[in-house]
């Protein structure tokens, strides 16, 4: 049996709770395909799943410890095996994606199969470790503010956490989207949120945006630091409050808003169907290719370093997207 070393979660717990560990490189089945892996994501849903925290998600994820223990769901890579039914990919073709809850990704050798996960063609135009996390920060902002939000040219949108990977990337997607864009950061990461586009910035250690009389069409907060109750009198007559952070508040207030102008909505975009991402995938591949997106990697890890880079994640403080390369 041909091994590898993987990124392995053994147990619920702190960024320690992860070693490098010799496991088997997959076997494929029929409809599968193996990658070498360039590069893979390291996401704050990582962090989530590694921590087992909220514990109603180990309802999903494995009651004791994750079902799925190889860390990572975005990916860059070669394909270097097919399964004999596989039709769309030959030997030798640059893919990116990404695994959901099949997980996976933060080893050198990738399973992927046709059916379950998202696999598409790398454009040459985007770098490999570019690609490997567009499908966290990039797709969810995507998600969030053209459909959870259904953000309209000419209309105002304030971004809580302009500097995260939902951030960074939600400042050019609104103004993509011909929107007005207000970004609310820190005073370290406010010249970068003015170049990637903001036409306002708050910088929130210094100004609180519940104090402008500026009312908005929608406020996207990508961390979970405001709540839709204080933010209420901020927005227009039918303004929409969007967080990507589920708590128990929020989808109280949209059980509660369900009937009213202003809503509060949350959605998680990885249960969305495979048809609809890999469509908005094609969108985000046209803006990057006409240079209206660009997807920040601000850091990279090697495996040995992954303890290094969870903590970072659970900082709250990471800049765009950080990957780990091979
Ligand atoms: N529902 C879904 O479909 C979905 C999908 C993907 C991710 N998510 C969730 O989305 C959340 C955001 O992920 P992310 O990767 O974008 O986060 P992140 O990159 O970790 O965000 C950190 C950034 O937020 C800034 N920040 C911290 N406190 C702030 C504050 N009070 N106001 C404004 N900015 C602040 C930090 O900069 P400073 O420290 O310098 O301020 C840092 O740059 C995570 O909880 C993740 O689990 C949900």
């Amino acid at each position: 049996m041909k091994m590898m070393q993987a990124v392995y979660c053994s147990a619920y717990g702190k960024p320690n709770v992860l070693e490098v560990r010799n496991v088997p490189v997959p076997e494929i089945g029929n409809n599968e395909i193996l990658i070498k892996n360039i590069a893979s994501s390291i996401t704050r849903a990582d962090a989530l799943m590694r921590s087992g925290n909220p514990k109603f998600a180990r309802l999903f994820l494995g009651l004791r410890k994750l079902k799925n223990p190889i860390m990572g769901t975005g990916f860059s890579g070669e394909v270097i095996k097919l399964g004999e039914h596989v039709k769309a990919f030959k030997v030798g073709d640059l893919v990116y994606g990404e695994t959901t809850l099949n997980f996976g990704t933060n080893a050198p050798y990738v399973k992927l199969s046709e059916e379950k996960d998202i696999v598409r063609k790398l454009p040459k135009i985007i770098e490999p470790i570019e690609a490997a996390t567009l499908c966290d920060g990039v797709l969810t902002s995507y998600n969030f503010l053209k459909s959870v939000g259904a953000l309209k040219a000419g209309q105002e949108v304030l971004v809580i956490g302009a500097s995260g990977a939902l951030g960074t990337a939600a400042i050019q997607l609104g103004k993509s989207f011909g929107a007005k864009v207000t970004g609310v950061c820190s005073a370290k990461n406010e010249e970068m949120v003015r170049q990637l586009g903001a036409d306002v910035v708050i910088v929130y250690n210094q100004d609180n945006f519940l104090d402008s009389n500026t009312k908005y069409d929608l406020i996207y907060d990508t961390i979970g630091v405001s709540s839709f109750e204080a933010c209420k009198p901020k927005l227009k007559a039918k303004g929409r409050y969007i967080s990507p952070v589920l708590s128990g508040s929020l989808l109280m207030d949209m059980f509660t808003t369900c009937f009213s102008q202003k809503k509060a909505k949350f959605e998680a975009t990885g249960l969305k169907s495979k048809e609809k991402l890999n469509s908005y995938l094609e969108d985000i591949e046209r803006l990057l290719f006409q240079g209206a997106l660009k997807n920040k990697v601000s850091k990279t890890f090697r495996m040995e370093e992954i303890v290094e880079a969870h903590k970072l994640l659970d900082s709250g403080r990471k800049q765009g997207n950080i990957a780990l390369i091979f």
